[in-house]
């Protein structure tokens, strides 16, 4: 039963005690983050795991390319779990290593040395390393505004992978016009853009979160006709319509805060992850919280992590055989942290 798992898992952090850190992120369920040590956003995690130089293993309830992270920010003989190892990411599967070496081979024959990429942290090592070699970066969605105003002190132009979403959101906070960004589509390996090429600000990689993409104009259409009062906050990974017509855009962290300062008696429709809204309304009873999308949006890979994977996976430590081990090799680390550490500076 449920309070038998819980009981071994406490049992089992109380054994380990500080050679165990478990991380959670704000999309995991309940049943898992009563269990975190740490709650974070991806950029809280990521600066988390960098600080941590003592746990033997660190149990990643997050998904893959977030434990890859970790892998690379602390030290070889931390070990990095991550309970199910079917915990991937739609959007970071929409971008791979190759397709990105294609895509920087035809941009640069197009625009010559001009361009810096920039990736979403929600991506590959692989293509976090390609960033780092060329002299770029990664973001999360609390510090993307900063970390794309840096990359054009660096170069003329961005390559932003691989959330078309929150690179386009960013870019036309920081004043650049929708006209002046293109698209690269990855599947037909074809920049999509209609003006003079040599107006081109940003490239956005033609991918997306598909929880997030479930909020639409309608949901805030029927909200603003049905429920005028309601305040509407979404994350950056939803499209650039949606995130124009709400009230506030923001990543994990940054709704969190909002909803906890938020007067009594408030109300809020919140466009992110269902796991999430619900933690809100539960913590926050004296403020009506719902989904902006009635259908509510869980994230399938991330509800991968539960309670008896979790647990099993504590216990596999206890035996001395721990499995799902997240290792990425020394060269790909060596670069991908050049990435991280460049937003790590200024995040
Ligand atoms: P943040 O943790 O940066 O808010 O991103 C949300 C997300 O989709 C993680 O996969
Ligand atoms: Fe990936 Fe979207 Fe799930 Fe985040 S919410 S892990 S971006 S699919």
């Amino acid at each position: 039963t449920e309070e038998e798992m819980a009981g071994r898992v406490h049992a089992v952090k109380k054994q380990l005690g500080n050679r165990l850190f478990i991380p959670g992120h704000h999309y995991q369920k309940d049943e898992v983050i009563q269990f975190a040590d740490t709650t974070g956003d991806s950029l809280q995690l990521a600066q988390q795991s960098a600080l941590n130089r003592e746990a033997e293993y660190i149990v990643f309830c997050g998904v893959h390319f977030m434990a890859e992270t970790a892998d690379m920010l602390t030290e070889s003989h931390q070990k990095v779990i991550l309970p199910d190892m079917r915990a991937g990411c739609s959007m970071a599967d929409m971008a791979d290593i190759h397709q990105t070496k294609t895509a920087w081979d035809r941009l640069q024959h197009v625009f010559g040395d001009t361009i810096l990429p920039l990736t979403y942290v929600n991506s590959t090592a692989a293509i976090k390393a390609f960033c780092g070699k060329n002299g770029g970066a990664t973001v999360t969605s609390s510090n993307a505004e900063k970390m794309l105003e840096w990359a054009f002190t660096q170069k003329e132009r961005i390559l932003f992978l691989p959330d078309q979403h929150l690179g386009r959101n960013t870019a036309y906070t920081l004043g650049i016009p929708l006209s002046r960004m293109a698209v690269w589509d990855p599947q037909k390996q074809q920049l999509e853009y209609e003006g003079e090429l040599d107006d081109v600000k940003v490239i956005l990689w033609k991918g997306h979160c598909s929880v997030h993409e479930k909020f639409t104009v309608e949901n805030i259409q029927f909200l603003r006709q049905t429920n005028p009062e309601m305040n509407i906050i979404v994350h950056p990974e939803c499209t650039h319509e949606v995130v124009q017509l709400s009230d506030m855009a923001g990543s994990t962290h940054y709704i969190i805060q909002a909803i906890q300062k938020a007067p009594p008696g408030s109300s809020w429709a919140i466009g992110t992850e269902m796991n999430l809204v619900n933690r809100l309304k539960n913590d926050h009873p004296d403020k009506t919280i719902i989904s902006l999308n009635p259908n509510m949006c869980p994230c399938l890979t991330m509800n991968r992590i539960d309670l008896p994977h979790l647990t099993y996976s504590l216990e596999r430590i206890l035996q001395e055989e721990p499995g799902n081990i997240i290792t990425v090799d020394n060269e790909t680390t060596e670069y991908a942290v050049k990435a991280l550490q460049r937003m790590l500076v200024r995040a």
